[in-house]
């Protein structure tokens, strides 16, 4: 059954889970739908993980859509979130609507997560009245990186921590039907937790938060330009693709692949006709 934004209320009020990672392909979107991820991020970060960029800032709404899309094509059950790209929404209430809806008529995008809270309230709402679902991320969001000064954890002294609350309930008020809740303290994110009607899904947050989100390169050892302390590796996906490359190699340069069972066969008659042997 595919996941919706009721189903995220309903698993918050039984106390369920919700699992999120991160897909940018159809493959990947595929694989992870088949085994039962509830939600999938076409999130920002590819950017990073995808194109080789060094942060988030300069991935465009074309990325976007253009992955978006790709991502929705093989997402049969799970929800498919998409990020919107620094500056298609910071500029104003009408862009963030006019994107929004670009990432559901282009791409095919089930919901939009934007990064802020109190700052884009309107903002949301905005979106929210377009029709559009709307998953806020609070925190440490990646797009203000130069704002903050690098990837650090928000929220750890008193004024901070009533910062992040503060957003929190911005992005609830504003109409969100779940909010992301990036690099603070697990108590800080449990309180949060506790307190919001709307799940809210953990990256660097601790256990208490009603879901998980990790990007998928991250969690299958498949990036390791730069990883956060919170990514727990459940895979080597990384060290077996760099054998699989480097066998492949070894066979195409000493002739064993490929062998006779990967490839075709044509009848000799009409090779001879092909040559032209008399
Ligand atoms: O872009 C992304 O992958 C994200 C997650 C880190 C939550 O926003």
């Amino acid at each position: 059954m595919k996941t919706t934004t009721a189903t995220f209320k309903n698993y918050k009020s039984k106390g369920e889970k919700i699992t999120m990672l991160t897909a940018y392909d159809y493959s990947t979107a595929s694989l992870a739908d088949s085994a039962g991820i509830d939600a999938i991020l076409v999130g920002d970060s590819l950017g990073m993980v995808m194109l080789g960029y060094e942060n988030t800032l300069s991935v465009t709404m074309e990325d976007m859509i253009h992955h978006s899309a790709a991502v929705a094509r093989g997402a049969k059950n799970s929800l498919v979130v998409t990020d919107m790209p620094f500056m298609s929404y910071q500029t104003s209430v009408y862009d963030a609507v006019v994107n929004a809806g670009r990432l559901v008529k282009e791409g095919y995008a089930d919901a939009v997560k934007l990064e802020g809270g109190v700052k884009f309230k309107e903002h949301i709402r905005a979106i929210v009245d377009a029709s559009i679902p709307v998953m806020g991320h609070i925190g440490m969001t990646p797009q203000s990186v130069n704002a903050f000064g690098g990837f650090k954890v928000q929220g750890k002294s008193a004024e901070d921590a009533k910062r992040v609350i503060e957003d929190a309930k911005a992005v609830e008020d504003a109409g969100a039907f779940a909010v992301v809740l990036e690099c603070v303290p697990s108590a800080l994110a449990a309180y949060i937790t506790e307190i919001l009607s709307i799940p809210t899904i953990g990256i660097g947050a601790g256990k208490d938060c009603d879901g998980q989100v990790l990007v998928y390169q991250d969690m299958l050892g498949m990036y390791s330009d730069f990883t956060p302390k919170f990514v727990k590796k459940f895979g080597n996906v990384g060290e077996s693709m760099k054998d699989s490359f480097k066998r492949y190699c070894e066979e195409v340069k000493s002739g064993a692949f490929p062998s006779k069972e990967h490839t075709f066969k044509i009848d000799e008659d009409v090779m001879r006709i092909v040559r032209g042997d008399r």
